[in-house]
């Protein structure tokens, strides 16, 4: 495998930014860094190289990135954990993994990195050989078993509620016309066929974010992950923690920005109530990115596909 990295990290100024110059921890006492989304390590290589003081936890469904990211941080020693699943199934074993040591900051950086996007064989591309898009090769459901197995009605919903597609029911109605479909690129060339041809972006890119999304299970993966940390905070085992999410479509954007909207409140009472029965003092901290942080011109022009990243970041304060 070759050592340069194969994914340009986003927003990587950003990250050190906030989390390590931007910030008031202390780093002459051993603290823990977890990132939910190791992938190549761009992030957290750049974290571990802030301060010897600082431990990573490093998540990863995909155990080709893992395996990356473990030759890539072999320098670091034993100042690395690496857990190989999702991060919904591991947060909670990274508190148990830091024992009594601060847990300054939660990054996840969510989505596909450019070598899952780039290889072939793994189903995500236009091009692709296969239907395949599995983030763990160990996962049953496939991209082809969407496509050939699902009903027209549930392919209609997954493009409208997971791709926002406004001719889902058209599409989708091709595409059970045209089964089986057995390629990355039978599919795009069938809704090219019915989209038209290249406008800026290729006439397929929401149908894949779509199927992708279905495939992964990312918004409930998101949703659970975000939950599990509100828990933790709830209980007292994160505390002063900084929590910071990069998203890359707007479903997923809109449930950080929620999220964190209801984990500010410190009144949790229902709109209707008259007056404030609940003790008001629910806040789990404070929203530290009013606005989300996004790539400059020059980032993008260097790497297109940060375009459309968004970084929102909550700092968990007690
Ligand atoms: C955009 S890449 C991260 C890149 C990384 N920050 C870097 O600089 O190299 C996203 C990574 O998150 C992983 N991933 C996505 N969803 C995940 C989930 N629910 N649990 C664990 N890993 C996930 C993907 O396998 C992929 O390797």
């Amino acid at each position: 495998m070759e050592s340069k990295s194969p994914h340009i990290p986003v927003l990587l100024d950003e990250v050190v930014q906030e989390f390590i110059i931007n910030s008031d921890i202390n780093l002459n006492e051993k603290i823990y860094f977890i990132d939910a989304t190791l992938g190549y390590g761009g992030h957290s290589e750049k974290i571990l190289e802030s301060s010897p003081n600082i431990h990573l936890i490093g998540i990863d469904r995909d155990i080709e990135a893992i395996n990356f990211s473990k030759k890539r941080f072999e320098k670091f020693g034993n100042r690395v954990t690496f857990l190989h699943g999702t991060f919904a199934e591991n947060i909670e074993k990274t508190i148990e993994i830091a024992e009594n040591n601060k847990i300054i900051a939660i990054l996840a950086d969510i989505g596909v990195s450019s070598l899952q996007l780039d290889q072939m064989e793994r189903g995500f591309s236009f091009d692709s050989p296969n239907l395949d898009m599995r983030m763990n090769r160990n996962d049953e459901l496939t991209a082809y078993r969407v496509i050939n197995n699902y009903s027209e009605y549930k392919l209609e919903q997954i493009f409208k509620d997971l791709g926002e597609i406004r001719n889902s029911k058209k599409i989708a109605n091709s595409i059970v016309n045209s089964r089986p479909i057995n390629s990355g690129s039978e599919l795009s060339k069938l809704i090219e066929k019915i989209n038209g041809r290249w406008n800026g972006t290729h006439p397929a890119t929401q149908i894949f974010q779509a199927i992708r999304i279905e495939v992964n299970g990312e918004l409930n993966q998101l949703d659970s992950f975000m939950n599990k940390i509100r828990d933790l905070a709830k209980n007292n085992k994160l505390n002063n923690t900084k929590i910071g999410i990069i998203t890359f479509h707007s479903l997923e954007d809109r449930i950080v920005k929620d999220k964190f909207k209801n984990w500010e409140k410190s009144c949790i009472c229902p709109p209707e109530a008259m007056r404030c029965v609940c003790g008001d003092n629910h806040s789990l901290g404070e929203i530290i990115t009013k606005k989300p942080i996004v790539p400059t011109e020059k980032e993008i022009y260097i790497n297109r596909r940060s375009r459309s990243a968004k970084l929102r970041l909550f700092k968990i304060n007690k």
